[in-house]
C-alpha cells in the first residue's frame, strides 16, 4: 500500500489565514456553506485566530507539503452537542482526507466528555452526507428555509449528529 502523501495536525492561530483562503476558494467552487462569496478574508481570519487562540475553537488542518488541503473546525468547543464545519481542497477530494479529518474530532469529543457532535449540510451535497453517514452520523432532523441566500431564497439544512463515548477517545 502507497502511504498518503498528505498529513494532519491540530490547528494553530497560525493557520488561519490560510484556511480562510481555502474557504474561500471553495465558497467560489460552489453552493456548499452557509458561508457565501464573497465575503471578508481578512475579518474572518482574524475572527478565527481569535477563536483559537481562546480556546474557543479547535480544529485539524490537513497539509500537502506545506499547502493547506483540507480543514475542520470545532466551532465552539463549550456547546453540549458541539457543531462542526469542514472542507477538502477540489484535487484531493474522495482520497480519506474528510475521513480522517472526522476521525480527529471524534477521537477529541471522546476525550472531552462530550455525547455527541452535530452539524448541517445542504441535502443536495450527496458526498458530504455520504461521509458522515460512513462515520456514524444520522440524519435528526429538517431546517425548512434555515439558510439564508443573499440572491435567492433560503435554502433548507440537514442537521446530523454523531453519538459520542469515551471509547471513541484515542
Ligand atoms: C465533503 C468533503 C469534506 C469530503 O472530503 P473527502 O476528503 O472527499 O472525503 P473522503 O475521501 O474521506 O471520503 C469520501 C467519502 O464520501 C463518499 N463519496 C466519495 N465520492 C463521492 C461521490 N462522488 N458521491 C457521493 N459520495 C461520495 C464516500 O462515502 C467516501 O467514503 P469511502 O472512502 O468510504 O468510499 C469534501 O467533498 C468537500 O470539501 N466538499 C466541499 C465542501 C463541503 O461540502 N463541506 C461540507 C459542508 S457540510
Amino acid at each position: 500500500m502507497t502511504r498518503p502523501s498528505w498529513t494532519i495536525r491540530p490547528k494553530g492561530e497560525r493557520d488561519a489565514e490560510a484556511v480562510v483562503t481555502l474557504l474561500a476558494e471553495i465558497a467560489r467552487e460552489g453552493n456548499y456553506f452557509a458561508t457565501e462569496w464573497p465575503f471578508d478574508v481578512h475579518e474572518r481570519a482574524r475572527l478565527m485566530r481569535d477563536a483559537l487562540l481562546t480556546r474557543r475553537s479547535v480544529g485539524w488542518i490537513a497539509l500537502d507539503g506545506r499547502t493547506m488541503i483540507g480543514d475542520l473546525t470545532v466551532v465552539d468547543v463549550s456547546q453540549e452537542e458541539p457543531e462542526i464545519g469542514m472542507m477538502v481542497d477540489a484535487q484531493h477530494r474522495g482520497r480519506g482526507i474528510g475521513r480522517a479529518l472526522l476521525a480527529c474530532a471524534i477521537a477529541w469529543a471522546g476525550a472531552n466528555g462530550k455525547p455527541a457532535l452535530s452539524l448541517r449540510v445542504f441535502p443536495d451535497n450527496e458526498r458530504a452526507v455520504a461521509l458522515y453517514r460512513a462515520n456514524g452520523f444520522v440524519e435528526v432532523e429538517l431546517q425548512p428555509a434555515a439558510i439564508p441566500r443573499r440572491d435567492g431564497p433560503a435554502r433548507d439544512a440537514i442537521v446530523m449528529r454523531r453519538p459520542v463515548t469515551p471509547r471513541d477517545a484515542p
